[in-house]
């Protein structure tokens, strides 16, 4: 029989306190600020207390009066803000008797960070992990746990989180099948703002002797911008609190939860389609909507300009904390969070030509070819062949066997791309991931790839910069009036090779 969230069980209740947000009544068992400690009994131990660190160049190039802070989060030891509520979570669950250490499997559904955190945890512990996240979250935080023993469960990204297929209702279902699961459940567990009430709030107002004029936090689940929020306000009432939301999520307008907002967006572990329970709106005074572009790029600086090693979240809390402090004057105090680690994105917006590819940032110019701003022209790509999305697996098999093709595009009904069928993905979810021939093809489809539209004009330099991380881009064509997209060709450095030799010796010849 599995235990689920103990928050469904008990009634919203830590050791007896009924509502959500009463906080001071709450057990209090994160030990106090200690800097003297030698040594530490263990990795746990060393979660929480991280410096708060003065920026030096980016608000003055923005202009900005204040001085801003950075809470550098992401020197906790599994990388991030989170190892601090899975911690927390772990120990009051312990301490309830509804996490049994050799007993108890811990299951979570998380963007990453908490499944970290809870993984370190479970490491150390003796526990059994299971994490369960969408596709859009980065292989290195899918390595990070499986280095650290957890099993991953990986869900689709457009899975709505109320889709039997998210990873919250993943979770769900595996509670009720697996013997002593536990759910922790951030998103409704009040050890999730508790853990930055009692700590991450205290250690702010440590720093600055209990003088902040402004802070400024992504909201993910929001337990840390709630629970810094509820501490700030008994200490600092005068400190103003930012929310930071990125555009595709609702967190930032509950009054009219229009689900057409919700959209896809590339920074990991801030924004919802729905509120989560540790969400309080009333300790939060204004919000700042951000877009990828300029979140990301604001982490590029946070790392180049201030030797900051963070992820995107932070960049997004960064620019959020650049409008949001204009207001304030000379003198004043503005600290802003930077929850995770330059680690989780290595291969992500740390690479120039994944930048690139998003239009996040601007193709380099290489003048040592001259082929290089050439546009691509038909010449150039193989043709593709491809199967409508209705296809089964096997059909997709048969087909790659029939015309030798490289990969396949998937359709729609429309002929729009949906995706992409290879030979290696098939492999990999049937040798790895003990997926059957018999699944649907969506489960054996290729939502993750790199393409051009031809009516964007991409140039061969673009296609050069893209082969440096994808052995193949996919070429399609859009349709001005419709959102329909048609594969029309796919290049592969082979092709551009052969391709480009050709026209150095017609070129040559000439
Ligand atoms: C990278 C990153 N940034 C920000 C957040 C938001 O923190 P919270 O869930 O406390 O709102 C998270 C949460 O998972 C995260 O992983």
């Amino acid at each position: 029989m599995s235990t689920s969230s103990h928050m469904e069980t008990e009634n919203g209740s830590t050791n007896g306190v009924t509502n959500f947000f009463d906080l001071q009544r709450m057990p209090h068992i994160v030990e106090a600020l200690d800097r003297n400690q030698k040594i530490q009994p263990d990795i746990l131990h060393v979660i929480g207390n991280t410096p708060l660190v003065k920026l030096t160049r980016i608000p003055k190039d923005e202009g900005i009066l204040c001085d801003i802070y950075a809470k550098c989060e992401f020197l906790n030891p599994g990388g991030s803000v989170k190892d601090r509520i899975a911690y927390r979570m772990v120990l009051d669950a312990e301490q309830r008797g509804v996490l049994i250490p050799g007993k108890s499997v811990i299951i979570e559904p998380t963007s990453g960070n908490t499944g970290i955190g809870l993984a370190l945890a479970a490491a150390v512990k003796g526990y059994r992990c299971i994490i369960v996240l969408p596709e859009k979250m980065s292989d290195e935080k899918v390595n990070t746990l499986k280095a650290l023993g957890a099993e991953i469960v990986r869900t689709p990204t457009e899975a709505a989180s109320s889709d039997p297929d998210s990873n919250i209702m993943v979770a769900r279902r595996m509670a009720k099948e697996i013997p002593n699961a536990v759910v922790l459940d951030q998103y409704n567990n009040p050890c999730n703002p508790l853990a930055h009430y009692d700590g991450t709030a205290e250690e702010i107002l440590w720093s600055l002797d209990d003088e902040v004029d402004m802070v400024v936090i992504g909201a993910g689940t929001c337990g840390t911008i709630s629970g810094v929020a509820h501490k700030i306000k008994e200490r600092c009432p005068k400190c103003i609190v930012v929310g930071v939301d990125p555009y595709g999520s609702i967190l930032a307008q509950p009054e009219e939860l229009n689900k057409s907002d919700v959209q896809f967006y590339e920074v990991e572990g801030i924004g919802y389609d729905f509120l989560p329970r540790s969400l309080d709106r009333s300790v939060i005074d204004k919000w700042v909507k951000t877009d990828d572009h300029n979140s990301l790029q604001m982490s590029r600086r946070l790392i180049r300009e201030e030797g900051l090693l963070c992820g995107g979240s932070s960049g997004s809390a960064m620019w959020g904390a650049i409008q949001a402090a204009r207001s304030l004057k000379a003198g004043q105090k503005c600290v802003v969070l930077l929850p995770d680690n330059i680690r989780n994105y290595m291969t992500k917006f740390i690479s120039d030509q994944w930048m690139e590819a998003r239009n996040f940032k601007k193709v380099i110019r290489n003048d040592k070819v001259w082929w290089w701003e050439h546009l691509v022209t038909d010449e150039l790509f193989q043709a593709v062949v491809s199967i409508s999305n209705k296809s089964t697996p096997l059909e997709a098999l048969d087909k790659l066997k029939e015309t030798r093709a490289p990969l396949l595009t998937i359709v729609n009904d429309s002929g729009s791309i949906v995706g992409v069928f290879t030979a290696d993905n098939a492999r990999q979810r049937l040798a790895n991931l003990s997926g059957s021939i018999n699944e649907s093809l969506d489960k054996f489809t290729v939502k993750k790839f790199y393409k051009v539209d031809l009516m964007l004009k991409p140039t061969l330099g673009q296609i050069s910069r893209l082969l440096d991380i994808t052995p193949y881009v996919v070429v399609v064509k859009s349709e001005a009036t419709s959102q329909i997209r048609k594969p029309v060709g796919m290049i592969t450095s082979n092709d551009l090779l052969i391709y480009t030799a050709a026209e150095t010796k017609h070129l040559n010849g000439k």
